[in-house]
């Protein structure tokens, strides 16, 4: 006789984004519509997140995607998330630095991370929230995760950023590019034109110094520049492509590689601070750090941004 096999309920994986602004809308689309993980929208502002919701749920039914999508002021309804983002805080405004947001996104962190944490302990937590490296490491600390199960979203972008304008110069399609950006998600970021490729060509056999120079200070300055011509706000469709990255490496287990926010315990001679590197992503978060030889140039702007990091960590 054959028995019947035992068919296990299907569990859809669940993400929650805290903070339902530009990028934190934005992720939820791009999740739903990837038909990737149910989302729950959590915002501080009553009824925000409740209409994002509906908008997207209204917007499943024309391009035909059926994941749940939950807007609510409730973290009892973020339970047993599989990862949490967190894009909760305020972004530049013209003529800001992230930094200036230092302290009014500190108090936002320590708020709402514990609550997330709580109600799903073995979530991985992706920070979004501004200034980026230093309120990674705020989460970590409040989260009292593992390191490994707290990354910081910037890599991704700024990379994706540096590729734009890569292509941009040589007319070409930026499929075909590969970058590294390094760093701290700020004016001392340090794209690695000897990484970035075309092709697997490196740029720096296919563009003067001088192209290069002004593409790599474009990339540092790339958020300010869409900052500046926004006028109120800042950038998120590239920001949510970014984290949608890197919770799709994540809840499929895909074992990606590409720089983000990672604690550092000795790799590249730095301690105690979570920085862009490049990593490893998978199911359980930050799987290893990778360690590029990098030259002593390259190194030491490595380290000047890390100091500006370590400054900022210790005005918390
Ligand atoms: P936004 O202003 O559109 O959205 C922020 C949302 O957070 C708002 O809906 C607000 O109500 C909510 N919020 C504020 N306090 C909260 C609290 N205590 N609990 C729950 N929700 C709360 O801002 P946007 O453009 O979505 O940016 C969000 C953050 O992400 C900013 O800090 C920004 O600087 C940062 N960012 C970081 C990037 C990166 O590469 N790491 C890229 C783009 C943005
Ligand atoms: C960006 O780089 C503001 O950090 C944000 O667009």
């Amino acid at each position: 006789m054959i028995m019947p096999t035992q068919v296990q309920a299907y569990r859809s994986p669940k993400v929650t984004i805290i903070g339902a602004g530009n990028v934190g809308g934005t992720l939820a689309h791009r999740i739903a519509e990837a038909n990737l993980a149910d989302v729950v929208l959590c915002d501080i502002v009553q009824g925000k997140p409740q209409g994002i919701a509906l908008d997207l749920k209204q917007a499943c039914a024309i391009a035909k995607f059926d994941r749940q999508i939950i807007g609510t002021n409730d973290y009892a309804d973020t339970k047993n998330s599989d990862v949490i983002v967190l894009t909760a805080g305020l972004p530049r405004k013209e003529g800001m630095s992230r930094n200036d947001l230092l302290k009014i996104n500190a108090a936002i962190v320590k708020d709402v991370v514990p609550k997330a944490i709580a109600h799903s302990p073995n979530a991985i937590l992706i920070v979004v929230t501004n200034p980026l490296d230093v309120m990674t490491y705020l989460a970590w600390q409040v989260s009292e995760l593992p390191t490994h199960r707290v990354i910081g979203m910037a890599g991704v972008l700024d990379a994706a950023r540096f590729q734009t304008f890569i292509a941009m110069e040589l007319g070409i399609s930026s499929a075909d590019i590969n970058a590294i950006v390094l760093g701290g998600h700020g004016d001392l970021m340090v794209p690695l034109p000897r990484f970035s490729t075309v092709n697997s060509v490196p740029i720096t056999e296919l563009m003067e110094i001088s192209a290069i120079d002004r593409i790599v200070e474009r990339t540092r300055n790339g958020g300010a520049e869409i900052v500046k011509l926004m006028q109120n706000g800042s950038a998120y469709f590239a920001p949510s492509a970014a984290a949608f990255t890197m919770v799709e490496a994540i809840l499929s287990d895909r074992h990606r590689i590409f720089s983000a926010a990672a604690y550092l315990a000795g790799e590249y001679n730095l301690k105690d601070i979570f920085m862009g590197v490049p990593v490893k992503i998978g199911r359980q978060g930050m799987e290893k750090v990778i360690e590029l030889q990098l030259t002593s140039t390259e190194l030491s702007a490595l380290h000047s941004s890390a100091k500006s990091i370590l400054e900022n960590i210790n005005l918390l």
